[in-house]
């Protein structure tokens, strides 16, 4: 099932592939609008492409087939056009991705960075990017760890940091890779419930990927099914049935070398 809705796009993929240098297939001709505003996950087994997905819409993988055009720049294949794509979208990992001995605050400032030449880069930022970083962190809940170690917060709190990260650039869209695969219960409804608030206030379309059904229908309100690169669901979670649970989790991919 294709999701039909022609709303405004901000990324749109049209036949994408991508064939990695060993021969694996990761995606097959995918074609995929990413709608403003809209908070989205991308379900499917391990190995189904989902974090290929992800990192193709910021070019980290760059398809091998196919384009990805984003509204109001072109078509993302253009350096130019991929310098301002990557500056308003934010990435999120499973394992954060932060500098451990780095402060809160100094992490949140990273995500800065993409908006300043190199030079400018070695330089303290401006004060406008420090108090742009502070607002980050108050809307995170936690002003009271700026000057903390990474190393120090628990997995929960680096996450929100992340989202702070992501954030601090002001984007239009935020990429999430298993943002909550490492955590407890408990802070995963936590880092969930902030990430879509944050999303929702600021009015950030959000493109996840998750291993948990529950929390896939629970948050988010578009649900795309990778199983072997290839889509196989796109709805809300409302019409998300038994039969496309099977479908999405019973084949375990099994990408094959391209002969
Ligand atoms: N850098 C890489 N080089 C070669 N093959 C890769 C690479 N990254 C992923 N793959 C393969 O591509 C397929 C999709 O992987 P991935 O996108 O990581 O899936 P998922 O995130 O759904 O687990 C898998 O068969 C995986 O082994
Ligand atoms: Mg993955």
């Amino acid at each position: 099932m294709q999701n039909t809705a022609q709303g405004s796009a901000i990324v749109h993929l049209e036949n994408v592939g991508v064939t990695y240098g060993n021969g694996v297939q990761a995606l097959e001709s995918i074609s995929l609008r990413i709608n403003r505003g809209e908070f989205a996950v991308v379900l499917g087994s391990s190995g189904a492409g989902k974090s290929t997905l992800l990192r193709t819409i910021n070019y980290l993988t760059p398809p091998t087939q196919g384009t990805i055009t984003v509204d109001g720049l072109g078509d993302l294949s253009n350096p130019q056009v991929l310098r301002l794509h990557r500056q308003r979208t934010g990435m999120i990992f499973q394992q954060h991705q932060l500098i451990e001995r780095y402060s809160a605050l100094q992490n949140i400032l990273t995500g800065r960075l993409a908006y300043h030449s190199f030079w400018r880069s070695l330089l303290p930022l401006p004060q406008a990017d420090q108090r742009l970083a502070l607002d980050c962190l108050q809307r995170v809940g936690l002003m009271d760890k700026a000057l903390t170690p990474v190393n120090a917060l628990s997995g929960g709190q680096k996450q929100r940091i992340g989202i702070a990260r992501a954030l601090v650039q002001q984007p239009q869209l935020m990429l999430a890779d298993e943002p909550i695969a490492s955590l407890d219960p408990t802070s995963a409804h936590r880092v969930m419930t902030l990430l879509r608030d944050i999303c929702q206030t600021d009015g950030i379309a959000a493109l996840l990927s998750l291993h948990q059904v529950d929390f896939a229908k629970e948050y988010c309100d578009r649900i795309i099914g990778l199983a072997h690169g290839r889509i196989i669901f796109d709805g809300p979670p409302s019409v998300l049935d038994h039969h496309n649970l099977d479908e999405i989790y019973t084949h375990q991919a099994m990408a094959q070398p391209h002969k």
